[in-house]
């Protein structure tokens, strides 16, 4: 076709057309967009239907634990991350993951102190914990290393003189965003022979796309550890036990020693959470409300994110991210016998180079993640473990790197029409 021979005459009448035509290209590559967060309000951080008066009360109770500001006088540090649980499980509510507005910073400052705050932590940027891959003689590390010490601050013990870390070698960091806690006693309730019968189920399918698993199972008793993006955690008291002295630097029943016994930083008496008649552990207060929070509820159907569902299935990301499994017998009868809409097998994953953030917690080698769960998607900011993103196009990009069991997958997502990857992204913010 000769334009010349056309233009004269036709050009006029297309122009609108023409303008598609030559803006086509640019759509073909960048038609799906994710449109971000669901506007309106969150649809997560309420206790879980059915619960009991006495369960309601400690759904209570354990929120507002949850919620509490540590200072030093409560057991904070002498290293530490954050103040609070909920500060880092921020977004949407209490319980949920990374904010828009990290809070980092400024409780690098807090009361006095003079924290250096290192680069990777900004006002802007996802919530941070940081494990350094390598201890400095070279052998494998994985722990995380707390950001900030007590020393400064006008509530510490004025002779406590501690260093941060020294935090310049920056290839030999690794970062973590905190996981959502929503619906979490339903996580804890799916019986490990459900989870071993679904990661056997449909076989060939997953043969054929290259896609294995296997679970991150507990050294001792081995039954399936669940928790964490590497799936490196039993049970949520257990979490919670060590969250509280590895983040907030409190110790408790379950983590009893000070992560730095630097005696001039010592206060009070260890552990420093403890039971008392009548009343509970801060532990168990955390642990009780991550049990009782509901899941995350789901936007109303329509038929683009029913078309999404569909294209979700057939291009094969619901054999990793498996859309529901059953609940056993749990003490609660909220939680016993429910289905779980979590979109995961709870198993670990081979996910390729781009992904692999050299650090091994149990079975779970550099490269392999526990799938993770996408209920409570429509309300996210910051996605895959170390929030490298807030793109639900490029989460999924990121999935295929040499070495992923995700690849032949995301081959079918690329195939897909323009129209159809859109349905899926919509599909996936109605989580
Ligand atoms: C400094 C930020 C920070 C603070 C403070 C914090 N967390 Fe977390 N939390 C994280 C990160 C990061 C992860 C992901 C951990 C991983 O897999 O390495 C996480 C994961 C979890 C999980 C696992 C959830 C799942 O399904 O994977 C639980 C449970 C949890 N935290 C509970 C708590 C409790 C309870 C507290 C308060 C005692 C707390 N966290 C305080 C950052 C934080
Ligand atoms: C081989 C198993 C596997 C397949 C197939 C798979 N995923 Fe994933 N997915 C994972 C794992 C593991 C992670 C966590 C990776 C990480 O954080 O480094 C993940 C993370 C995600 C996240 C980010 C969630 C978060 O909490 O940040 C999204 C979104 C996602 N997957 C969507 C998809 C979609 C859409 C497909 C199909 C096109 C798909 N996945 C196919 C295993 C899989």
């Amino acid at each position: 076709m000769k334009l010349t021979s056309i233009a004269p005459c036709r050009l006029p009448g297309n122009l609108p057309g023409l303008l598609a035509l030559l803006t086509l290209p640019a759509m073909m590559l960048h038609a799906q967009t994710d449109p971000g967060p669901r506007p309106g309000p969150p649809l997560s951080g309420q206790p879980i239907r059915g619960l009991s008066p006495a369960e309601l009360q400690m759904f209570a109770q354990g929120r507002a634990t949850f919620t509490e500001v540590d200072n030093v006088v409560d057991g904070l540090g002498p290293r530490f991350n954050l103040d609070s649980c909920a500060g880092c499980h921020a977004a949407p509510q209490a319980g949920g993951s990374s904010a828009a507005f990290n809070p980092e910073p400024a409780v690098a400052l807090k009361n006095g102190a003079s924290n250096k705050i290192p680069p990777f932590i900004q006002p802007n940027g996802p919530t941070l914990a940081v494990r350094f891959k390598q201890a400095p003689n070279g052998t494998p590390d994985g722990g995380v290393h707390n950001l900030w010490v007590i020393s400064g601050r006008s509530d510490a013990p004025a002779g406590c003189q501690i260093a941060q870390p020294d935090f310049s070698n920056l290839a030999n960091l690794s970062f973590r965003i905190p996981t959502p806690t929503f619906g979490l006693g339903l996580i804890e309730a799916i019986p490990d022979a459900v989870l071993r019968a679904n990661l056997a189920a449909n076989a060939s399918q997953k043969n054929s796309l290259g896609i294995q698993g296997s679970f991150n199972t507990s050294a001792n008793d081995g039954t399936i550890a669940r928790f964490g993006w590497k799936a490196q955690n039993k049970s949520l008291l257990m979490f919670a036990g060590e969250a509280y002295n590895v983040e907030i630097g409190v110790t408790n029943e379950l983590f009893p020693n000070e992560r730095d016994d630097t005696p001039s930083c010592q206060t009070g008496t260890e552990p420093e959470d403890v039971a008392a008649p009548g009343t509970p552990a801060d532990i168990e207060a955390f642990a009780a409300f991550m049990r009782f929070l509901a899941p995350p509820q789901p936007a109303p159907p329509n038929p683009t994110v029913a078309a999404g569902q569909s294209l979700f299935i057939s291009t094969g990301c619901a054999l990793c991210h498996t859309p529901t499994l059953q609940t056993g017998d749990a003490l609660s009868p909220a939680l016993r016998n429910q289905t779980a809409a979590l979109y995961s097998d709870l198993a670990i994953h081979h996910m390729g180079q781009a992904l692999n953030d050299g650090i091994t917690q149990g079975q779970a080698v550099g490269d392999e993640f526990r799938t993770a769960p996408l209920w409570g998607l429509g309300d996210r900011i910051f996605l895959l473990h170390d929030g490298r993103t807030t793109n639900l196009v490029q989460a999924i990009q990121f999935h295929d790197s040499p070495g992923s069991e995700a690849h032949q997958v995301v081959g079918n997502y690329q195939n897909l029409t323009a129209a159809q990857k859109q349905e899926l992204i919509q599909f996936l913010r109605s989580l």
